[in-house]
Protein backbone atom coordinates (compact mmCIF):
# COMPACT_ATOMS: atom_id res chain seq x y z
CA UNK A 1 0.00 0.00 0.00
CA UNK A 2 1.12 3.15 -0.76
CA UNK A 3 1.06 5.79 1.81
CA UNK A 4 -0.74 8.80 1.72
CA UNK A 5 0.14 12.57 2.02
CA UNK A 6 -1.47 13.10 4.89
CA UNK A 7 0.47 9.83 6.88
CA UNK A 8 4.32 11.41 5.28
CA UNK A 9 3.88 14.40 6.25
CA UNK A 10 3.41 13.39 10.15
CA UNK A 11 -0.74 13.44 9.93
CA UNK A 12 -3.18 15.74 12.12
CA UNK A 13 -0.59 17.35 13.76
CA UNK A 14 1.02 18.88 10.83
CA UNK A 15 -2.22 20.27 8.91
CA UNK A 16 -3.24 21.32 12.73
CA UNK A 17 -0.44 23.94 12.71
CA UNK A 18 -0.28 24.38 8.94
CA UNK A 19 -4.05 25.85 9.23
CA UNK A 20 -2.91 27.46 12.18
CA UNK A 21 0.06 29.68 10.46
CA UNK A 22 -2.09 30.09 7.84
CA UNK A 23 -5.03 31.56 9.69
CA UNK A 24 -2.52 33.95 11.65
CA UNK A 25 -1.42 35.24 7.99
CA UNK A 26 -5.29 35.76 7.06
CA UNK A 27 -6.14 37.70 10.27
CA UNK A 28 -3.26 40.28 9.33
CA UNK A 29 -4.54 41.04 5.83
CA UNK A 30 -6.70 43.74 4.75
CA UNK A 31 -8.43 42.31 1.96
CA UNK A 32 -9.15 39.10 3.33
CA UNK A 33 -9.86 39.37 6.86
CA UNK A 34 -13.21 40.92 6.10
CA UNK A 35 -14.22 37.86 4.00
CA UNK A 36 -13.47 35.17 7.13
CA UNK A 37 -16.10 34.85 9.85
CA UNK A 38 -13.62 36.80 12.81
CA UNK A 39 -16.20 35.34 15.75
CA UNK A 40 -15.26 32.03 14.81
CA UNK A 41 -12.14 31.70 14.22
CA UNK A 42 -11.49 28.10 15.82
CA UNK A 43 -14.49 26.98 13.67
CA UNK A 44 -12.92 28.46 10.68
CA UNK A 45 -9.26 26.45 11.39
CA UNK A 46 -11.91 23.40 12.16
CA UNK A 47 -13.46 23.21 8.64
CA UNK A 48 -10.10 23.94 6.90
CA UNK A 49 -8.26 21.66 8.92
CA UNK A 50 -10.92 18.83 8.19
CA UNK A 51 -11.03 19.58 4.62
CA UNK A 52 -6.78 19.02 4.10
CA UNK A 53 -6.95 16.31 6.30
CA UNK A 54 -9.73 14.22 4.36
CA UNK A 55 -8.24 16.18 0.62
CA UNK A 56 -4.67 14.11 1.49
CA UNK A 57 -6.16 10.83 2.73
CA UNK A 58 -6.47 11.22 6.47
CA UNK A 59 -9.77 11.56 8.61
CA UNK A 60 -13.21 11.75 6.31
CA UNK A 61 -14.29 13.88 9.56
CA UNK A 62 -15.08 17.18 7.14
CA UNK A 63 -17.44 14.78 4.82
CA UNK A 64 -19.44 13.33 8.34
CA UNK A 65 -19.73 17.29 9.31
CA UNK A 66 -19.83 19.27 6.12
CA UNK A 67 -21.36 17.13 3.46
CA UNK A 68 -20.02 17.26 0.41
CA UNK A 69 -17.24 20.12 -0.03
CA UNK A 70 -18.89 22.19 -2.81
CA UNK A 71 -15.78 24.09 -2.47
CA UNK A 72 -16.67 26.70 -5.82
CA UNK A 73 -20.25 26.78 -4.39
CA UNK A 74 -19.32 27.60 -0.88
CA UNK A 75 -16.69 30.61 -2.30
CA UNK A 76 -19.55 32.00 -4.30
CA UNK A 77 -20.38 34.40 -1.52
CA UNK A 78 -16.87 35.96 -0.94
CA UNK A 79 -15.36 38.09 -3.51
CA UNK A 80 -12.23 35.71 -5.02
CA UNK A 81 -10.72 37.97 -7.98
CA UNK A 82 -6.91 37.89 -8.73
CA UNK A 83 -5.86 39.70 -5.82
CA UNK A 84 -7.69 37.41 -3.22
CA UNK A 85 -6.17 34.95 -4.61
CA UNK A 86 -2.73 35.78 -5.27
CA UNK A 87 -3.10 37.20 -1.39
CA UNK A 88 -4.63 33.75 0.10
CA UNK A 89 -1.80 31.59 -1.30
CA UNK A 90 0.41 34.40 -0.01
CA UNK A 91 -0.79 33.32 3.57
CA UNK A 92 -0.68 29.39 2.53
CA UNK A 93 2.70 29.88 1.21
CA UNK A 94 3.95 31.63 4.42
CA UNK A 95 2.29 28.75 6.34
CA UNK A 96 4.16 26.46 4.22
CA UNK A 97 7.41 28.02 4.98
CA UNK A 98 6.73 27.38 9.06
CA UNK A 99 5.68 23.90 8.79
CA UNK A 100 8.34 22.78 6.23
CA UNK A 101 7.94 19.61 4.82
CA UNK A 102 9.83 17.83 2.51
CA UNK A 103 10.72 19.25 -0.57
CA UNK A 104 8.68 16.95 -3.04
CA UNK A 105 5.57 17.37 -0.35
CA UNK A 106 6.36 20.92 -0.46
CA UNK A 107 5.78 20.66 -4.31
CA UNK A 108 2.88 19.03 -4.07
CA UNK A 109 1.36 20.85 -1.65
CA UNK A 110 2.19 24.07 -3.45
CA UNK A 111 0.55 22.99 -7.25
CA UNK A 112 -2.52 21.72 -5.10
CA UNK A 113 -3.46 24.82 -3.53
CA UNK A 114 -2.21 26.99 -6.84
CA UNK A 115 -4.47 25.07 -8.61
CA UNK A 116 -7.48 25.30 -6.10
CA UNK A 117 -7.17 29.03 -5.24
CA UNK A 118 -7.42 29.22 -9.33
CA UNK A 119 -10.82 27.27 -9.61
CA UNK A 120 -11.57 29.24 -6.77
CA UNK A 121 -11.86 32.86 -8.42
CA UNK A 122 -15.26 33.99 -9.05
CA UNK A 123 -14.85 37.79 -9.79
CA UNK A 124 -13.42 39.53 -13.03
CA UNK A 125 -12.03 43.04 -11.90
CA UNK A 126 -12.47 44.24 -15.13
CA UNK A 127 -16.42 43.79 -15.32
CA UNK A 128 -17.32 45.53 -12.08
C1 LIG B 1 -8.45 31.84 -3.43
C2 LIG B 1 -8.76 32.53 -2.35
C3 LIG B 1 -9.70 32.04 -1.27
C4 LIG B 1 -10.47 32.85 -0.48
C5 LIG B 1 -10.52 34.37 -0.53
C6 LIG B 1 -11.21 31.99 0.42
C7 LIG B 1 -12.11 32.43 1.37
C8 LIG B 1 -12.84 31.63 2.22
C9 LIG B 1 -13.76 32.12 3.22
C10 LIG B 1 -14.05 33.57 3.50
C11 LIG B 1 -14.28 31.04 3.84
C12 LIG B 1 -15.29 31.02 5.00
C13 LIG B 1 -14.56 30.63 6.26
C14 LIG B 1 -15.34 29.67 7.11
O1 LIG B 1 -16.37 30.07 7.68
O2 LIG B 1 -14.95 28.50 7.25
C15 LIG B 1 -13.69 29.87 3.25
C16 LIG B 1 -13.98 28.58 3.62
C17 LIG B 1 -13.33 27.49 3.14
N1 LIG B 1 -12.35 27.48 2.19
FE1 LIG B 1 -11.65 29.06 1.18
N2 LIG B 1 -10.90 30.69 0.17
C18 LIG B 1 -9.98 30.66 -0.86
C19 LIG B 1 -9.40 29.53 -1.38
C20 LIG B 1 -9.57 28.26 -0.91
C21 LIG B 1 -8.86 27.09 -1.40
C22 LIG B 1 -7.81 27.12 -2.49
C23 LIG B 1 -9.32 26.03 -0.68
C24 LIG B 1 -8.94 24.59 -0.77
C25 LIG B 1 -7.70 24.18 -0.98
C26 LIG B 1 -10.30 26.52 0.26
C27 LIG B 1 -10.98 25.73 1.16
C28 LIG B 1 -11.95 26.18 2.01
C29 LIG B 1 -12.71 25.31 2.89
C30 LIG B 1 -12.60 23.80 3.02
C31 LIG B 1 -13.60 26.13 3.59
C32 LIG B 1 -14.67 25.70 4.60
C33 LIG B 1 -15.91 25.24 3.82
C34 LIG B 1 -17.05 24.84 4.72
O3 LIG B 1 -17.82 25.72 5.13
O4 LIG B 1 -17.19 23.64 5.03
N3 LIG B 1 -10.42 27.87 0.09
N4 LIG B 1 -12.82 30.26 2.26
Amino acid sequence: MTQTLHDAVGGSPFFARLVHEFYERVWQDDVLRPMYPQDDRAGAEDRFRMFLEQYWGGSTAYSEQRGHPRLRMRHAPFPVDPDARERWLACMRGALDVVDPAPLHRAELDDYFERAATAMLNRNPLIR
